[in-house]
């Protein structure tokens, strides 16, 4: 067996006596809607990419919070994104989750009518309402800001820049060069669990012998290194055992390389975690990236893709499946115990369990889950955890 070239140091940041979180944090409403309020609607959220709205007008839908959110190309080439919701009597503008708008986006019920940077251009009837001005009707903007052909969304009021949450994974990850990668596949999973279950098992591999035996032969368990939770995100990066080259079913790569990665950073695949919704798993050879869309305390939409580079992908002979099908089988594992956890925390026999010295991130995380509640949970044990 392979020996760990570094094994993940743990005694010095998480305290004796550590636990997992009590059941109301994975069952309560009430919890799930203070975490969809506080992270959801106030942090940065990964919706989709660039490659999305090449075009002025082309445009996709994406739900958050119970919203409906327009995310559209404008006519002089920045990304906009509105509320999907009229000026007139509030009806929903668009139905199609993507697609491409003449021009201009018109409500179906009265045919008000606002160009693709919000503004109103068309309101019929209105121009013998005294005082009517089409300029204080435009459509509610959210914020959005891109980073290397990645759109997110800020639901907030005046956020904070992006480049603030993402602090220094824009120069850490420059050299994968997202913004040229290509779809080549989309799988969009229903997980019967909590948000947070599926961000905590992305995070730890003690599973990966048991659970992903594939996996491990690729990549050992303990391998790689973990970066501290730094308060945005959260990640670290596992190595290809020798004679593996990247992660497919049997480890060869029919594939080159992702051009400007060194040579040691193709020996690698990163595992960011990126709160709260974006987990990005960057290959020798191409970007995996899942957004996570919590519906309920137990329900969690979980929107797969996987990118190339675009000198694979116009190939014509260009076949993904080594790659897809090997993290599909393994995400369909991970969801799998995701949903037996959300039954077994879901239980009244739970209770919080103790964590191995080896899942300090995943304390690092619930610490800041617990602050962002307010309060900390019955029984823990504070102090300790590093920054
Ligand atoms: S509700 Fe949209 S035009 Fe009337
Ligand atoms: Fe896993």
């Amino acid at each position: 067996m392979q020996e760990p070239d570094l094994v993940i140091k743990t005694r010095d940041v998480m305290p004796d006596g550590a636990t997992t979180l009590p059941a109301e944090y994975y069952v309560s409403q009430a919890h799930f809607d203070r975490e969809m309020e506080r992270l959801f609607a106030g942090m940065w959220i990964c919706a989709g990419r660039t490659e999305q709205v090449t075009q002025p007008g082309q445009f996709f839908l994406r739900e958050v919070l119970g919203e409906s959110v327009i995310v559209t190309r404008a006519a002089r080439g920045g990304v906009n994104a509105f509320y999907n919701v009229c000026r007139h009597r509030g009806t929903r503008l668009c139905t199609e989750q993507a697609g491409t708008f003449a021009g201009s986006i018109q409500c179906p019920y009265h045919s008000w009518t606002y160009d693709l940077d919000g503004r109103l251009v068309g309101a019929p009837h209105m121009d013998e309402v005294p005082h009517f001005r089409k300029e204080a009707h435009p459509l509610h903007r959210v914020h959005t800001e891109t980073w290397d052909g990645h759109v997110f969304l800020n639901l907030s009021r005046t956020p904070e820049p992006l480049a603030a949450q993402l602090g220094p994974l824009p120069e850490k990850f420059q050299p994968w060069r997202m913004e040229e990668l290509r779809l080549g596949r989309r799988i969009v999973y229903d997980v019967r669990a909590n948000w947070k279950l599926i961000v905590q098992n992305y995070n730890e591999c003690l599973h990966c012998p048991n659970l992903h035996p594939a996996l491990n032969k690729l990549s050992h368990y303990l391998s790689g290194e973990n970066e501290p939770l730094q308060g945005t995100y959260m990640g670290g990066r596992m190595d290809l055992r020798p004679g593996i080259s990247t992660l497919s079913w049997d480890g060869s790569c029919p594939r080159a390389m992702l051009p400007g990665l060194s040579p040691l950073d193709a020996r690698r695949v990163y595992y960011y975690a990126i709160f709260p919704n974006m987990l990005l798993s960057l290959h020798p050879d191409y970007m995996m990236v899942h957004t996570l869309w919590p519906l309920a305390p137990d329900r969690t939409v979980n929107i797969c893709e996987w990118h190339f580079h675009p000198d694979e992908t116009t190939r014509p002979d260009f076949d993904p499946s080594d790659a897809v099908e090997f993290w599909d089988l393994t995400n369909r594992q991970d969801w799998h115990v995701c949903e037996l956890s959300q039954a077994g925390i879901s239980s009244r026999a739970y209770t919080p369990g103790p964590y191995s010295n080896r899942e300090d991130l995943l304390y690092a995380f619930d610490r800041m889950i617990v602050e962002l509640h307010g309060a900390p949970p019955p029984g823990a044990r504070l102090g300790g955890l590093r920054a």
